[in-house]
């Protein structure tokens, strides 16, 4: 018998099967040969919300969510927070590899010449009301963009996959900050290439009447590292939406805009957002643990806290707690800081935390950052959007390239009512009306 079987025994009707085991997974269809009857479609697994299913091999991203790792191909978070930019790390999320100088010119040039916008999606733009949240202006100019780039279509070309992959680089800062200007009633900004792709996102955001935009070096590198941590994350429900999506081999933009409507939701990218909100309503120091014991007895949840994936401290959060003492040395520390920590301190003593394994993600401090920043709490999820529009394209590509996947499609386990007819005087009824 081989090692690296599973067998498992059918006690309806007492037969064995040996599975076989690959990287610690079973292929589902295996099961699929266990069958009660010789007419049973055969056994299916059940997992909602894929608590415990593998929907991909993939090289991109490793977590291991007991120890708080993160990798991307292969490099340590931390280590390309602290030596890299954003667009070496994108690079690297895209081809697999960090850029050399010269790869390294050569994309950040190509990068750059794809940050302006057509006129016509600044007019698309500007047709969405004063108070449109900047997330829905967002997903809906991405998913717009697909029909200005109706060769993005061919999706089997590799270099036309590529070029989509730079328009969308290079322009996702400008229509997150072209979102932010309409919100506010202000002009919209040109990009200014002789800025970082932070910088220039800054000087989108910001600029007023000055001749140029100087972003502040301590900000624009603490976006920059902002930008490297939530560049990717593996198979969450962004990337998963565009994996899904982008299986039936629609255009990228139009998987893209799904993957960012993922994001908007307040349990996955809308969580800062949440943070912030909640963070606001306790206020002060003093109404912490009555803010805790309102958690623990089920009436809310502690925003930034507890993770799918993370059973303890999200590295990511630990770059950012350390990190955002320089913003706060430039912008000055909010009171919200003081409760945040004290919430986390309370959090982190009490046995509810600790023995369901729920600590800080990284929302929680992201919220923080961006709020010291200036950004407003509805840009939170645009924030978090544009990095990982270099993640979900990375990870569009190789669910394309790889000769295992196909339209993504779960099954059912139908629980609703057996067969039964139509009552003949309803339908009767119904023809007379349409008639
Ligand atoms: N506050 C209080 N209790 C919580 C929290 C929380 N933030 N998160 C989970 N729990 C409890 C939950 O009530 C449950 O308790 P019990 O076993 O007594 O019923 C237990 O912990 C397990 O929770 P779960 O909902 O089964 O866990 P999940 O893996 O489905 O949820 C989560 C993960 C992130 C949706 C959840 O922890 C949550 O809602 N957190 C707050 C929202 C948040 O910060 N989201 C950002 C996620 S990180 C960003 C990203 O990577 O996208």
């Amino acid at each position: 018998m081989p090692q690296d079987t599973l067998t498992i025994t059918d006690n309806r009707t007492g037969k064995q099967y040996d599975i076989p085991v690959t990287d610690g997974a079973i292929p589902a269809l295996a099961l699929r040969k266990i069958k009660a009857t010789p007419d049973d479609f055969g056994l299916m697994c059940y997992d909602p919300a894929f608590m415990n299913t593998a929907s991909c091999r993939s090289r991109i991203t490793y977590i291991d969510g007991d120890r708080g790792i993160l990798r991307y191909r292969g490099y340590p978070i931390e280590q390309l927070a602290e030596r890299r930019s954003f667009l070496e790390v994108a690079y690297l999320l895209v081809f697999g590899e960090l850029p050399d100088a010269g790869q390294l010119t050569a994309w950040t040039e190509q990068v750059t010449l794809h940050t302006m916008v057509h006129e016509n999606i600044k007019k698309f733009m500007d047709g969405f009301q004063y108070d449109a949240h900047p997330m829905g202006m967002f997903l809906s100019t991405i998913g717009a963009l697909s029909t200005f780039y109706p060769d993005a279509k061919h999706i089997g070309d590799v270099e036309s996959r590529h070029l989509q992959m730079l328009r969308l680089i290079g322009k996702v800062p400008t229509i997150a900050a072209y979102a932010y200007r309409h919100s506010m009633g202000l002009p919209y900004v040109m990009p200014d290439n002789d800025l970082s792709y932070a910088g220039n996102f800054l000087s989108m955001m910001y600029k007023m009447a000055e001749a140029k935009y100087r972003p502040n070096p301590a900000l624009e590198r603490a976006l920059d590292v902002l930008f490297i941590l939530h560049a990717d994350h593996e198979q969450n429900c962004g990337t998963n939406a565009m994996r899904g999506i982008g299986s039936s081999q629609v255009d990228p933009y139009s998987a893209l805009a799904g993957a960012a409507a993922a994001l908007y939701g307040p349990l996955h990218g809308g969580a800062n957002e949440a943070v912030l909100l909640m963070l606001n309503e306790i206020g002060t120091i003093a109404n912490v643990p009555a803010f805790i014991k309102k958690v623990k007895a089920g009436e809310g949840r502690l925003m930034g806290f507890g993770h799918r994936v993370y059973k303890s401290y999200d590295p990511r959060a630990r770059i950012l707690k350390q990190m955002s003492d320089a913003v706060f040395e430039v912008q000055g520390r909010s009171q919200l800081i003081t409760v945040a920590l004290e919430l986390e301190r309370i959090a982190l003593e009490d046995d509810y935390f600790v023995s369901r394994k729920l600590y800080p993600n990284v929302d929680f401090y992201s919220g923080l950052i961006y709020q010291a920043m200036k950004f407003p709490v509805a840009m939170f999820p645009v924030l978090f959007a544009i990095p990982r529009t270099s993640g979900w394209l990375a990870q569009w590509e190789e669910m394309l390239l790889d000769p295992e996947q196909k339209i993504a499609r779960p099954r059912q386990i139908y629980v609703g009512e057996g067969t039964r007819d139509v009552p003949r005087a309803a339908t009767e009824a119904a023809a007379r009306t349409t008639r």
